[in-house]
């Protein structure tokens, strides 16, 4: 049987998924069971920060696996402790949670808000609600998927969870009108991915941390696909001068192992006590060794300068290209609007080329890895450009 006959029949059809198997990766190109190589302009979806098979992420990770792998959350690892250490500092935070996904940290910083809320303010306040964007996307747990603000993720799945309600993005006014005495929280991406690569205007964001610091409202920035470097920064909401109460990572954050963190600024650093929140694998030694390889690489002096011109590169090579409309996004995080093509039939024409694209609702996206060299780019355009034509 082959493996894609085989996986059909035991694994579940919750995705759709292109007839590739994958085998291998090196560098920035992932190579296929027949040997086909694909330049990566995905990076399995912003994750792959460092491309495949980075020696010094290979020799963390490695080296970990050998020394302990898991030791569950009753106990300390060193690992943990200086990933901690070297991720509050990078980011700017006082502490984190640790979890193993994007969703998962989302969780984690919705139950903290509720919970600094009721601390400080009583059950009998009310004060629960969390405020998200139309066109937002926070996840696929039930929690999650209620905070997103996408009605096409909205099917099947009733009843979802109270307590969230959109504003849309960039509108000011409807932001005042919904951010009242029951608000505890709004969560936003600074940038965002799935709803089609739509950065958030800097007014919009400005009123947010005004009216937000105004009636103790925290402020989360769900930074899981913008974080990490992606943007150019380390958090793209460095571009913005603000710093949120919490912010979530996940994806890019430990070059491809799963991982999800939610950190905390000072006033919300005491929240979570023991036995209010957990995670059995939260926090793996394994994926906390990718994650100190990952900061150490984009924590090198002009790493993230190099992303950002990176992302400028590309985005004028693109914006040549007649067939293109605009082009959206920060740093490696790109999304391209097309005249007349469709995004998903490119996507697909790309892979026979040998390129990983994706989309972002009726754009093509480009999240590739961080490390990704001009020559690849260059290949790599090159064959989209054809595409295109
Ligand atoms: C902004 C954002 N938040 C949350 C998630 C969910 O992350 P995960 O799939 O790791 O749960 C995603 C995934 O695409 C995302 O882009």
């Amino acid at each position: 049987m082959s493996t894609i006959d085989q996986f059909n029949k035991y694994v579940m059809h919750s995705y759709g998924r292109y007839d590739i198997v994958m085998e291998k990766g090196e560098k920035r190109t992932a190579v296929d069971e027949n040997g086909k190589q694909y330049i990566d302009f995905g990076s399995g979806i912003g994750t792959n920060s460092l491309g495949y098979c980075n020696e010094d992420w290979v020799n963390a990770v490695c080296e970990q696996a050998h020394l302990i792998q898991h030791t569950s959350n009753y106990y300390y690892t060193k690992v943990q402790a200086d990933f901690a250490k070297a991720l509050c500092e990078t980011a700017g935070y006082k502490d984190m949670f640790f979890g193993n996904s994007g969703a998962e940290a989302n969780e984690c910083a919705i139950k903290i808000a509720r919970k600094y809320s009721f601390d400080k303010y009583g059950k009998d306040a009310k004060r629960y609600n969390i405020i998200t964007l139309v066109n937002s996307f926070h996840g696929r747990t039930l929690c999650t998927l209620s905070a997103t603000g996408q009605d096409v993720f909205h099917n099947y799945f009733f009843p979802f969870m109270e307590g969230f309600i959109n504003v849309e993005a960039n509108n000011i006014e409807d932001l005042r009108a919904k951010l009242d005495d029951t608000v505890c929280a709004v969560m936003f991406e600074y940038v965002q991915g799935e709803g089609g690569v739509c950065p958030l205007d800097k007014e919009f964001v400005d009123e947010i941390f005004k009216l937000c610091a105004e009636k103790d409202v925290l402020t989360i920035a769900d930074e899981v696909q913008t974080g990490v470097g992606r943007s150019g920064k380390f958090l793209a909401g460095d571009h913005f001068g603000h710093k949120t109460d919490l912010t979530t990572l996940a994806k890019g954050l430990a070059g491809g192992v799963p991982i999800g963190v939610c950190l905390a600024g000072e006033k919300c650093a005491e929240v979570l006590t023991p036995g209010t929140h957990g995670s059995t694998f939260g926090g793996n030694p394994i994926s906390c060794a990718g994650g100190l390889a990952v900061l150490k690489k984009v924590n090198t002096p002009g790493f993230l300068d190099e992303v950002a011109a990176k992302g400028n590169y590309i985005r004028e090579k693109l914006l040549k290209i007649p067939e293109v409309k605009s082009v959206t996004g920060m740093g490696l995080m790109i999304g391209i609007e097309l005249n007349s093509k469709k995004a998903a039939d490119i996507v697909k024409a790309a892979l026979d080329k040998g390129l990983l694209l994706l989309t972002a609702k009726t754009k093509v996206r480009l999240l590739p890895p961080l490390t990704i060299s001009y020559e690849e780019i260059d290949k790599g355009l090159a064959i989209l450009e054809e595409l295109l034509k």
